[in-house]
C-alpha cells in the first residue's frame, strides 16, 4: 500500500483502536501514516505514548489524510460531522464502521457526494481475526472497495455485501462475538461444574469453539453433519444435544440475531441521531 495518511476519528475507542492495533501488525500503514482523534485529550494518551499522531481537533486530521475511518457512536457523529464537512471532499475515501448509518444519510448530513465505504468489522479485529463485512455506497469507486477489502483484509475475513444487507451483517457479524462469548462463558461453568478448574475449563470451551469453527471454515462441510459425526448413537454427546434441545439454543441464537439486526436498523430512526441530524 502507498504511503497514504489514514485518519481515525474517534480512534481511541475500542474498534478504532482495535482496527489500529490489527493494521500496526500487520505493517499495513507504519505509525506516521495514522492519525487518530479522541473528544478527551486523555482518551489518546496510550496512543501518544505509543508514538502515534493525535489530536481532539477532527477537521486538523482530516485536513490531513486521505482515507478517514468514522469510528464513533450514532449519536456522536452530529457533533463530528459539523467539525469535519467543512474539509471533507470527494478526493478521499471515507470509510464508516459507524452502526446503522447508510452511506445515503452520511451523504445527507454532510450535505455533499462522498466516496464512503461501510464497514461491520468485529472485536477479534484486535488479534487480527475480525469478520468485517463491507458495502459501496454510490459514489465509491471499484478502486475503494478494493481499498477498504486491503485494509480489512490484513486484520481478518472480508464479505462484500449490497448495503441493502449491513444490518443484518450487524446482528450477526457485529454482535456475534457478544453471543459467542456467552457460550464459552457458560460452556466454562459447565465444566466447573463437573469438576474442572477454572482455568481448564476456559481454555477447553474456547478451544472448542475456535477448533469448531476452524473445521466449518477449513472443511466446508455442513456443520449438521460435523455435529453428527460426533454425536455416537447412544453415546454422552446425544444426550447433551437433548438437553440444548430442551432448553431452545437454537431459537435463542435465531432470535438473538433477529434481535440485534432490528435494533440495528433503528438506531437512526425515530426521534433518533438521524432525526435530530437532519433537523440542524
Ligand atoms: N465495539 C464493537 O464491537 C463494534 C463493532 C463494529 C462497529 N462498531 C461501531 O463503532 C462505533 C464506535 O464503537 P466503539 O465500541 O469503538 O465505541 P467507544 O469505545 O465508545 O469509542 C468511541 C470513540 O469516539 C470518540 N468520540 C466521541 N465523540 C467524538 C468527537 N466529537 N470527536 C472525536 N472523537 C469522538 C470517543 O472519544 P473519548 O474516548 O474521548 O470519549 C471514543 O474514543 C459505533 O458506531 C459502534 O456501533 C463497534
Amino acid at each position: 500500500m502507498k504511503p497514504t495518511r489514514i485518519a481515525f476519528i474517534g480512534g481511541a475507542g475500542r474498534i478504532g483502536s482495535a482496527i489500529i492495533d490489527g493494521l500496526l501488525a500487520a505493517k499495513t500503514f507504519r505509525p506516521g501514516q495514522i492519525l487518530i482523534t479522541a473528544r478527551h485529550p486523555d482518551s489518546l494518551a496510550l496512543w501518544r505514548k505509543r508514538g502515534l499522531r493525535c489530536t481532539v481537533r477532527n477537521a486538523e486530521a482530516v485536513r490531513q489524510a486521505a482515507i478517514v475511518i468514522l469510528c464513533v457512536h450514532p449519536e456522536q457523529v452530529a457533533e463530528v460531522v459539523q467539525e469535519i464537512a467543512g474539509v471533507l471532499t470527494h478526493r478521499q475515501l471515507l470509510l464508516s464502521v459507524v452502526t446503522g448509518l447508510s452511506t445515503a444519510t452520511l451523504e445527507e448530513i454532510v450535505g455533499q457526494e462522498l466516496r464512503i465505504v461501510r464497514a461491520m468489522p468485529n472485536t477479534p479485529v484486535m488479534v487480527r481475526q475480525s469478520m468485517t463485512c463491507l458495502a459501496r455506497g454510490r459514489h465509491a469507486t471499484a478502486r475503494d472497495l478494493e481499498i477498504a477489502q486491503r485494509i480489512f483484509a490484513a486484520v481478518g475475513e472480508v464479505a462484500l455485501l449490497d448495503e441493502h444487507y449491513m444490518d443484518a451483517a450487524t446482528g450477526l457479524g457485529g454482535c456475534g462475538p457478544a453471543f459467542a462469548f456467552k457460550i464459552i462463558e457458560a460452556l466454562t461453568e459447565g465444566g466447573i461444574k463437573v469438576g474442572l478448574a477454572r482455568t481448564v475449563a476456559r481454555k477447553v470451551a474456547a478451544q472448542v469453539l475456535k477448533g469448531a469453527a476452524e473445521l466449518v471454515l477449513r472443511t466446508g462441510i455442513h456443520p449438521a453433519e460435523l455435529k453428527e459425526q460426533v454425536a455416537t448413537p447412544a453415546g454422552c454427546t446425544i444426550d447433551g444435544l437433548a438437553k440444548l434441545e430442551e432448553h431452545g439454543l437454537s431459537i435463542a441464537l435465531i432470535d438473538a440475531v433477529e434481535t440485534a439486526t432490528r435494533k440495528a436498523t433503528q438506531l437512526f430512526r425515530s426521534g433518533g441521531p438521524e432525526e435530530k441530524i437532519l433537523d440542524k
